[in-house]
């Protein structure tokens, strides 16, 4: 029988290439996920305007270096794997299922809104990857796992600023980065 040509000619020991495989594919949608996530980052750390402008400027690069820091070590394990990582802007574009950030210059509260939805789609696949590699691979599951504590945590700063004392969050209910933006914003001139 011919060899698979899409299999690794080689992968991590007591995993079959089939495994090594499936596993690098796994993590490649998280290296866009996060690939992605980093850049929005920085986009919204550049586009936030108004009140509170510097603390969440500022709140905003300690997480780019931190996701920044995942991005490797996704990209490496895929190549531990015998799998070539792709990194390329335009791989990300093609093979993302969601779509760009949808806010430009706006307020704080707008982009910690749109920023609270962003946080819930990486970490629900995140998670999900965290599952679907826990009885193939404990390292790349360990590695994800490590990421969510992070991520989770960066998703709690944000939604401490969205979060009102008797602890319901304004974005409530949004579905979308906009919709988010706009029930944030609303909140927080007192409009229900
Ligand atoms: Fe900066």
């Amino acid at each position: 029988m011919a060899a698979r040509s899409d299999l690794p000619k080689y992968t991590v020991p007591s995993l079959t290439p089939e495994e090594g495989a499936k596993v690098a594919g796994i993590l490649q949608e998280r290296l866009h996920a996060l690939n992605d996530l980093q850049l929005t980052l920085k986009h919204i750390h550049w586009n936030v305007v108004g009140p509170h402008f510097i603390a969440v400027h500022e709140m905003i690069d300690p997480q780019v270096d931190a996701v920044r820091a995942m991005v490797d070590a996704v990209a490496e394990r895929i190549a531990t794997l015998g799998v070539s990582p792709k990194g390329t802007p335009g791989a990300l574009v093609a093979e993302r299922s969601w779509e760009d950030y949808s806010l430009g210059r706006a307020s704080t509260i707008a982009h910690l809104g749109a920023l609270d939805e962003v946080y819930v789609g990486v970490i629900t696949a995140h998670r999900e990857a965290a599952s679907a590699t826990e009885e193939l691979d404990d390292v790349t599951n360990d590695l994800l796992i490590g990421h969510l504590h992070d991520l989770e945590l960066f998703h709690w700063f944000v939604r401490a600023h969205l979060e009102s004392t008797g602890g319901d969050l304004s974005t409530d209910g949004a579905r979308t980065e906009t919709g988010a933006a706009r029930k944030a914003e609303q909140a927080a001139v007192g409009q229900p």
